[in-house]
């Protein structure tokens, strides 16, 4: 039980650089044609971007056609004889030479994955593709597959691997391949017609192998305005006068894949001939909390109105208030508790001009709260799980979602133990070691929107998507970004939304160590996204990665000062719990543990691998609980006041309930929970060996 890696502390500035550049790549079909065939039975148009071929007519070797359950397509579905090398084998016809995908649509109330071999032309193409279960035979999935069709007729096989034979399969729908190649780069951007509230940006038009639908123009990372892909001009209006903006374009297909940036151009507004508006009066400070205050200032004068109001600290917007006239009272909240704050406001005019700042109001926000807790004696709150790994919490502050890795299902997890499945997320897939179902979000929004999002282990790698949960069963299934490496260990897997509003995602080096200093990698990083899958605006290189240089990261939790810390397994040597900052490098596989190489950035703390070994991490009131699975411990690290540093960690329950993986702070209530990940190929147990843990830290 040691407490090394003893942190230099460099006050570092939360620096969020502001880049135009967008990622992404979203998926589409188009382009390809298929050619109507020998007449397939309810094939959709030979236009139609995709065409379907009903298992049951297709060519069928130990198998048969039923209809014993329901939700099948055409007249039947094939239901294969349990058995190894079972098969259905379809004809498709392409027009040409081109890559397709292949939609299997299959049910299999099974207990198990029923993996099948694909092959086009007697030539195997993908091996072992997962059919894993879905909820029952009335239940039916799609499972994709990207392969490449010759010129005329395609012997399209799918037979099985195992002696539980092929799930049922109702249907194969051929589509056009997604188109994955972004347009080019737009040409250099520049400016006309520039006068104080509006210019006309022009740019070069950009290629793409489909065809540009919108260019979007960017003023550093916020997105300002769109044209059509047949634009290479627009106005631009609504703009300050005298202001300077940095201006990019970006195009993009109609498959959402985003071009790289232009370069950019600084344009200057002229100046106005509006008057800016008067100082607002000297602001007072009420109702003084230990992580906010009110502010009310006298009300400021235009000659057109104020339409404004910003209170600063320094040139940084704490808060904004709009309307016709504006309040002139607001709540500043997220504040640090017990620290100093100096704030200023300013008023703002139709024609976007600013006043001169307010004379400065200054505060010390309220004492923080006692630190967390001494945890106490662990309770089973529910037993009878496989290993439980990602946990998230419904606004209800009772009711949780909890991921299982190996099964692919989420269930629903009250705090009165009360479990239920409440879906099986589509296209996961193990990798024999840590891959496969693991981290698990709640759209800070999800009272409006429903949304979850999860991260998962998929045929090409891991995979962050977005689910539907609209408080009883999970649906639908939108890819936020795939590309993500995966290797039978080191997958990462943990998923934060941050204050900001935007998703933290860790992933592992997918055991090729050089990634992890790769910044064009997607592995061995936190990333950083928005809620629809782009990289969020703001991150230090312009793309989705915010640090790097991590091994197999797997704990990820903010603190109440708004700050990131992240847990991450060591090679041999040093496990460590790091505060992650925008752009930072972590030092893997430089290093591990502390190192003091320049540029790379000392973990807070770190332990022997048999000591951690961490996946899991919650923070409450200051203080940093760690789940621990070699080290069959949790442990409690103090962080110091509010500084960087942290105090003497502390080990509770070792050894005394086998490996731990994730703990989670119980929403509105002095209580954690802690789950288990014996029945793992390390751990041993049998499946359903694993539980769910109450604490009080109270
Ligand atoms: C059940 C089910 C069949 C299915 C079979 C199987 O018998 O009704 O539709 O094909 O299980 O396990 O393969
Ligand atoms: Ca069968």
């Amino acid at each position: 039980m040691t407490d090394t890696g003893h942190p230099r502390t460099t006050a570092a500035a939360h620096r969020r650089a502001a880049l135009a550049r967008a990622g992404g790549a979203a998926l589409a079909a188009a382009a390809l044609v298929l050619g109507a065939v020998a007449a397939p039975p309810a094939a959709t148009a030979a236009t139609a971007a995709s065409t379907d071929y009903q298992a049951e007519d297709a060519v069928l070797a130990q198998a048969k056609t039923a209809t014993n359950h329901t939700g099948y397509t055409g007249t039947g579905f094939v239901d294969y004889t349990n058995t190894t090398g079972s098969a259905v084998e379809f004809t498709v016809s392409a027009t040409a030479a081109a890559t397709a995908s292949l939609a299997f649509r299959y049910a299999n109330a099974g207990t198990a994955n029923r993996p099948m071999d694909i092959a086009v032309n007697g030539k195997v193409v993908a091996a072992g593709v997962a059919f894993p279960p879905t909820a029952d035979w009335d239940t039916w999935a799609e499972k994709t597959v990207g392969v490449a069709l010759a010129a005329g007729a395609n012997r399209i096989r799918a037979t099985a691997t195992t002696a539980d034979g092929g799930p049922n399969l109702d249907r194969l729908r051929v589509g056009a391949a997604a188109d994955t190649t972004p347009p080019s780069r737009p040409g250099a951007p520049s400016c006309s017609a520039v006068g104080p509230n509006a210019l006309t940006l022009g740019w070069g038009a950009a290629g793409d192998d489909v065809g540009v639908t919108a260019y979007d123009i960017y003023e550093h990372g916020n997105k300002l305005a769109e044209a059509p892909g047949t634009a290479t001009s627009r106005q631009l209006t609504g703009l300050a006068p005298a202001t300077t903006y940095n201006l990019t374009v970006i195009a993009r297909d109609a498959s959402g894949n985003a071009s790289p940036a232009s370069v950019a151009v600084d344009c200057t507004t002229t100046a106005g001939t509006d008057p800016a508006p008067g100082r607002p009066g000297t602001p007072t400070v009420s109702a003084v909390t230990p992580t906010g205050a009110t502010l009310t200032w006298g009300a400021a004068t235009d000659d057109k109105g104020v339409v404004g109001y910003e209170i600063r600290s320094g040139s940084a917007v704490v808060k904004s208030v709009t309307g016709t006239p504006p309040a002139t009272s607001a709540a500043v909240t997220g504040l640090a508790c017990d620290a100093p704050f100096t704030l200023s406001v300013v008023a703002r005019d139709t024609a976007g001009n600013y006043s001169a700042p307010s004379d400065p109001v200054s505060f010390t926000t309220g004492a923080c709260p006692a630190d967390g807790g001494v945890p106490g004696s662990p309770s089973a709150l529910s037993t009878g799980w496989t290993i439980p790994w990602g946990i998230a919490w419904l606004p209800d502050g009772t009711t949780s979602l909890v991921t299982e890795r190996d099964s692919f299902k989420v269930f629903r997890l009250t705090t009165g133990g009360a479990k239920a499945v409440v879906g099986t997320v589509p296209n996961a897939v193990t990798t024999d070691g840590e891959g496969g179902l693991l981290g698990i979000a709640v759209d800070p929004d999800w009272a409006a929107n429903h949304y979850v999002y999860l991260m998962h282990t998929a045929a090409e790698g891991n995979r962050i998507v977005r689910m539907t949960y609209n408080g009883s069963t999970l649906s639908g299934y939108k890819v936020l970004l795939q590309g993500i490496k995966k290797n039978r260990y080191h997958n990462g897997g943990r998923l934060a939304f941050g204050p900001d509003g935007y998703l933290y995602a860790s992933t592992g080096d997918a055991q090729t160590s050089s990634l992890a200093q790769d910044k064009n990698s997607l592995n061995g990083k936190i990333l950083r996204l928005t809620t629809d899958g782009k990289p969020a605006p703001g991150n230090p290189f312009g793309n989705y990665v915010y640090s790097y240089g991590h091994r197999n990261p797997q704990g990820l939790a903010f603190d109440r000062d708004g700050r990131l810390w992240e847990a991450e397994f060591g090679d041999s040597k040093r496990d460590e719990l790091n505060l992650v900052k925008p752009g930072a490098n972590y030092g893997w596989p430089t290093c591990e543990g502390t190192c003091g190489v320049a540029g790379m950035t000392d973990p807070k703390a770190s332990w022997p691998v048999n000591e951690a070994s961490p996946s899991g991490i919650a923070i409450v009131r200051n203080v940093v609980y760690m789940a621990a699975l070699r080290g069959e411990r949790m442990w409690r690290i103090p962080i110091d006041g509010n500084t960087e540093n942290v105090g003497t960690p502390t080990a509770y329950y070792v050894g005394a309930y086998g490996r731990l993986r994730t703990v989670s702070k119980v929403p509105g209530a002095d209580r954690l929970w802690l789950t288990t990940t014996n029945a793992d190929n390390n751990g041993g147990a049998a499946d359903g060996a694993d539980k769910v843990f109450t604490i009080s830290i109270g």
